[in-house]
């Protein structure tokens, strides 16, 4: 009985790491978020039940409004994932971890008010845990829901001149008030407490706000990193081993993430946060050829091309996601399978708007996971393939990324789909994606243009394949 919460500390956090490890495969992904959830429920078990060690089964205090914390955090977090687009995602996951941060600074807060008498004799390591918990929780919180709101399109950009000094002039000031509030605090004197939650909240608006909305991902990651940070000092605070090791892998896995997707898109993290692809849309100047001619296709031809194939590869991208046509590609892959084409898609590591966004998308609608090739893997094959079928696809297919240094994306890997015998591309017009330039891919006279929503082009070609 003594060590039972150890034990269940310990069971918690291999469900986070071997959760986590899961989550680094589409097939196991699904699973490993089930482990990962079980290694919390050990966690809770612990704490809830199991306070003091030695004495058996102690329920905490205040257990009934714990109780009704957690379902209450249980039905509106259930409701929420059930009712989320999967195109509103990063929304979600910027307020959740909003929620994680807003937790961390109010146990930072609570921990200072109930420390009281003994804060003058408080050793400097609990001191730097409650009061990083407070800043780098406040920051995540507030920046958080500014993201959340520029995502979802209620909240617009704001500049002024001189905005990334005044940053940092923000965070030497917050530094220096912490400091001063060390020595304030002994004589019970809260104010530099106070002014640190101000400084940290006010820091935590100007840090986002100027962000472009597409780039709101890699801050979201970011941001969760520190959500991270901030909830292992909680542990480090508590002296609670699986907090200090769930808070210690967030952080890490957030870090891990952001430089991930910032060399995907191949833009430094200062150039993602300083903002040079700015704009709630993502767009900058367009840059890039324009001219040559558009080949329109129709869908009829289209169905011909990829019937007769051998192979056809699919490059799903952020419009697949808009049109929601994840079930009508997969019905149209089960078409050319049953007459002998092989069919596979190329997954370009930022494609969409959020890390893993193509993978979860067509596993929506259950495309085998051995059809899903990473675009290292898959960059090979387009030389023998006969039909590449880009779906909403823009930016990650774009070969001014290799051909053209003054463009925005040059030196981003990209799905070398021009080396295929013929490609479709399916999209509404000849508007530009997130970088908000040109596609010479376009104008290659090997590509055709069909043009309409993506799941209605698709339902088109489904039909035209049935039929011929
Ligand atoms: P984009 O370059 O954004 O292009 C998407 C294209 O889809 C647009 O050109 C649009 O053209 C088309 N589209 C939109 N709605 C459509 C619909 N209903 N039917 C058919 N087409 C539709 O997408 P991408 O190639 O996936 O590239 C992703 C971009 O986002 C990259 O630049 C990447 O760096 C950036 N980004 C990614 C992430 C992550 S983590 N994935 C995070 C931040 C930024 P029309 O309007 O003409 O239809």
């Amino acid at each position: 009985m003594k060590h039972i919460q150890e034990v269940l500390f310990l069971l918690g956090s291999l469900g986070f790491v071997v959760g986590l490890k899961m989550m680094g495969k589409p097939d196991s992904a699904r699973k490993g978020n089930l482990v990962a959830a079980a290694g919390m429920l050990f966690a809770v078990l612990g704490i809830m039940f199991f306070k003091h060690a030695e004495e058996g089964i102690h329920i905490v205090n205040n257990a009934g409004l714990i109780a009704a914390a957690i379902g209450v955090g249980t039905l509106v977090g259930w409701l929420m994932a059930k009712r989320v687009q999967m195109t509103a995602m990063p929304e979600m996951v910027s307020l959740f971890n909003g929620m994680g941060g807003l937790c961390a600074a109010l146990i930072s807060l609570l921990e200072w008010k109930f420390k009281g008498d003994s804060i003058a004799t408080m050793p400097t390591g609990e001191y730097l845990a409650i009061i990083a918990g407070l800043i780098i929780g406040t920051v995540s919180f507030v920046g958080s829901i500014v993201a959340w709101g520029k995502l979802s399109g209620k909240l617009g950009d704001f500049h002024f001149p001189g905005q990334q000094f005044i940053n940092i002039i923000m965070l030497i000031a917050i530094a220096g008030t912490a400091w001063m509030n060390f020595g304030a605090a002994a004589d019970g004197n809260m104010l530099y407490f106070y002014l640190v939650i101000i400084l940290a909240s006010v820091y935590g608006l100007l840090f986002v706000f100027p962000i472009g909305g597409a780039d709101m991902p890699v801050v979201i990651s970011l941001l969760n990193s520190f959500t991270g940070v901030a909830a292992a000092c909680g542990g480090f605070l508590y002296h609670n081993n699986v907090m200090l090791m769930g808070g210690v892998l967030v952080g890490s896995a957030g870090t891990i993430l952001t430089i991930v997707m910032c060399k995907a898109m191949n833009r430094s993290l200062t150039n993602v946060l300083i903002g040079a692809v700015g704009g709630s849309s993502g767009a900058v100047a367009p840059s890039g050829k324009s001219g040559g001619t558009v080949r329109e296709v129709q869908a009829t031809d289209v169905a011909i091309l990829m019937k007769y194939a051998q192979k056809v590869i699919v490059v799903p991208g952020y419009g697949l996601a808009v049109a929601q046509a994840q079930h009508v590609v997969h019905e149209l892959e089960g078409l050319l399978e049953a007459e002998g084409v092989e069919v596979k898609y190329a997954i370009h590591p930022v494609a969409g708007r959020m890390p893993g966004h193509m993978n979860v998308l067509l596993a929506e609608s259950n495309v085998s996971y051995d059809k899903l090739v990473e675009m290292e893997h898959i960059n090979p094959e387009f030389a023998t393939t006969d039909v590449v079928l880009v779906v909403g696809a823009n930016d990650v297919v774009n070969p001014a990324a290799k051909t053209d240094p003054a463009s925005p994306i040059y030196g981003m890997p990209i799905l070398d789909v021009e080396n295929a015998k013929q490609i479709v591309v399916l999209k509404r017009s000849m508007k530009s994606g997130y970088a908000g330039i040109e596609n010479e891919l376009f104008y290659n006279s090997k590509c055709g243009m069909l043009f309409g929503d993506a799941k209605d082009s698709l339902q088109k070609l489904v039909n035209e394949v049935k039929t011929l």
